[in-house]
């Protein structure tokens, strides 16, 4: 069932939004090589604190951190841990802020010092994938729009789209329907309309798009080793078009 929202609604969704979206930038500027996960996760789960928000994931069908951090061929849902990160690594950072019962997921990765050319193609096209989904977020076009723009333009670059993790609408629950496939044909699925609010959040990885899971349960990796990013916004169907709730510019 789809729960459309009212503009009140999504003003107090813009407002996580943006809290997230500064939250975001304040991580991108510690990220360097010797720091470690556990002390980003500590670091947001304080930010969000003192800012009166909550970190969503935390406990949510028992995830146990403020925020996943998948580190190179880890694709998402990666446990905050303590060994530091180092030059050449990359590293996406998923979170999902709570204020005041308003909801905004986003997820961005981070190179840490000087990466590949392989790691900077890898992140570049991941990014730019998002937001030629985004450009398709708009009342009555369909889902499969979406997930048609970020496939043709991620496999153009030889690259791959994961299968098995999807967008998804979003509200006062951190997963609400529809589901937000990151591949599909024009012209399918659900008709999008004003008042929904989805994430469009691709993963993308260099080698094949199967992934498998850790022993935790959680954490899914690349079946080939190879790396995998992610960007993630959540975006309100306007009728001026895709709101992006999560943006960064604009904080
Ligand atoms: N933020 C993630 C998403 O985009 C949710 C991760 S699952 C959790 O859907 F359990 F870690 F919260
Ligand atoms: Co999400």
């Amino acid at each position: 069932m789809i729960i459309f929202k009212s503009q009140r609604e999504i003003e107090q969704m813009h407002e996580a939004g943006k809290l997230l979206a500064s939250c975001h930038k304040e991580i991108a500027k510690i990220i360097k090589p010797g720091i470690n996960t556990l002390e980003i996760d500590k670091f947001v789960e304080e930010y969000l604190a003192k800012r009166h928000a909550t970190p969503e994931q935390k406990g949510y069908q028992g995830y146990p951190y403020a925020t996943c951090a998948s580190v190179n061929d880890e694709i998402c849902h990666g446990f905050p841990n303590n060994k530091p990160l180092k030059s050449g690594d990359i590293v996406t950072v998923d979170l999902v802020v709570n204020l005041h019962g308003a909801l905004a997921d986003s997820a961005w990765t981070h190179p840490v010092g000087t990466i590949s050319d392989e790691a900077n193609h890898l992140i570049k096209i991941a990014e730019q994938s998002m937001y030629k989904g985004i450009e398709q977020a708009q009342a009555g076009n369909r889902l499969g729009d979406i997930g048609y723009a970020i496939q043709t333009f991620v496999e153009a670059e030889n690259l791959s789209v994961v299968r098995d993790f999807t967008g998804h609408g979003i509200g006062r629950n951190m997963h609400e329907d529809p589901a937000v496939l990151n591949y599909g044909k024009p012209g399918k699925g659900l008709k999008l309309k004003e008042g929904m609010v989805i994430t469009i959040e691709p993963m993308v990885n260099v080698g094949l798009y199967q992934c498998k899971i850790d022993k935790n349960g959680w954490t899914a990796r690349t079946i080939d080793g190879k790396l995998s990013a992610q960007y993630e916004h959540t975006i309100a169907i306007t009728s001026n078009g895709p709101l992006i709730l999560t943006d960064q510019e604009l904080v």
